[in-house]
């Protein structure tokens, strides 16, 4: 995998997931141990933000450090401003292929958070302008969330289902709307319906009308379905997608109808109004009474009150949500120490 992007973990066999998932998990226990995993001695990753963090932001940062190497941190203000025009240049000066390959000669991978605002709403345009980056690059480019998938987050999700249920084969995995008065991309519900279709689970996604995802991750779903033997299923009701369920993540998204290219304007207050309607569609301690026990997963930030109680999130004991979190530490070094040799 030397010298790969990683955009997108479709782009990448079962085979080579499963090898990163096994690096990150020897990468978790030597962190444990404090011992030395200086693999990326010298090394710098670049880092640019159009979007705020928590977690990609200091797991990036910390694991580049703990593998040897510098994180450096390019600041949103310096990169972004509002007021650019419709053409793909993020960069408040410099054009994308002038940006890639200046970053190029200093150092050895480019990870590009866009979404939302900075993408312009636009769907597919944050993901686009990464891939730009990527075809300018003479390093790696990573995908820390964009528009359309949030790649590292999904390995962390795997690896972290994986930890609770050793075979994931036929295991009931839904990935269900939760309501928040937020506005959000679809890259996280997207990332998870493939990673996990591609571990040959039974994913049953659930949403109201209108929450409806792309139609080739959709295509792309089903099809990971039929190659590695689980199932895909669409339904419209939470509670009979909860029926039953191993793992669920309830999370929110916004309806794409909304926004270009399905809509000829960005509308950000009808979506809101829209989404307004399906605040029951909320993770609560009754409604994980009727799966199988099922563990509770979501990326963080959850939303509280809105995505999920505070009872689940607080104090439910099959919940992941740390879990995931801390593996994004483990499967982003696994992957630097891998694709940045
Ligand atoms: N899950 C996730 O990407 O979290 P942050 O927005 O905090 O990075």
């Amino acid at each position: 995998m030397a010298g790969k992007d990683f955009l997108n973990t479709q782009d990448f066999t079962q085979e080579e997931i499963k090898a990163i998932l096994d690096a990150a998990a020897d990468l978790k226990q030597r962190f444990r141990k404090r011992e030395p995993t200086t693999y990326l001695s010298g090394r710098t990753l670049f880092m640019i933000f159009y979007n705020r963090s928590l977690r990609t932001r200091n797991s990036f940062e910390a694991g580049i450090y703990q593998l040897g190497g510098h994180g450096h941190f390019l600041s949103p203000n310096d990169l972004y401003t509002p007021t650019l025009p419709e053409d793909m240049v993020p960069y408040a000066t410099e054009a994308i292929s002038d940006v890639a390959r200046v970053l190029s000669r200093y150092g050895d991978a480019i990870a590009i958070r866009i979404y939302g605002d900075p993408a312009k709403w636009v769907i597919g345009r944050g993901h686009r302008i990464i891939e730009e980056f990527a075809r300018w690059a003479d390093i790696p480019v990573l995908n820390m969330e964009d528009d359309l998938y949030h790649p590292f987050q999904a390995l962390a999700d795997i690896m972290a289902a994986r930890e609770a249920e050793p075979n994931l084969q036929g295991k009931k995995f839904v990935v269900s709307y939760a309501y928040s008065g937020g506005l959000k991309p679809l890259a996280v519900p997207q990332s998870e319906v493939l990673i996990t279709t591609q571990f040959g689970m039974d994913v049953v996604l659930a949403h109201p009308k209108g929450f409806e995802l792309e139609d080739s991750v959709i295509q792309a779903a089903r099809e990971n379905a039929d190659r590695y033997g689980g199932s895909f299923e669409i339904v419209n009701d939470m509670k009979e997608a909860f029926e039953g369920a191993d793992f669920v993540y309830p999370k929110a998204w916004s309806p794409k109808s909304f926004f270009p290219p399905h809509n000829s304007q960005v509308d950000k207050e009808g979506a809101k109004r829209y989404q307004e309607q399906f605040k029951d569609w909320i993770c609560t301690r009754e409604l994980l009474d009727v799966t199988n026990r099922a563990y509770y997963m979501h990326c963080g930030p959850a939303d509280r009150g809105q995505e999920v109680t505070d009872e689940v999130l607080d104090s439910y004991e099959r919940s992941l949500y740390f879990e995931e979190a801390e593996n994004r530490l483990h499967v982003q070094k696994a992957v630097m120490a891998m694709v940045m040799r």
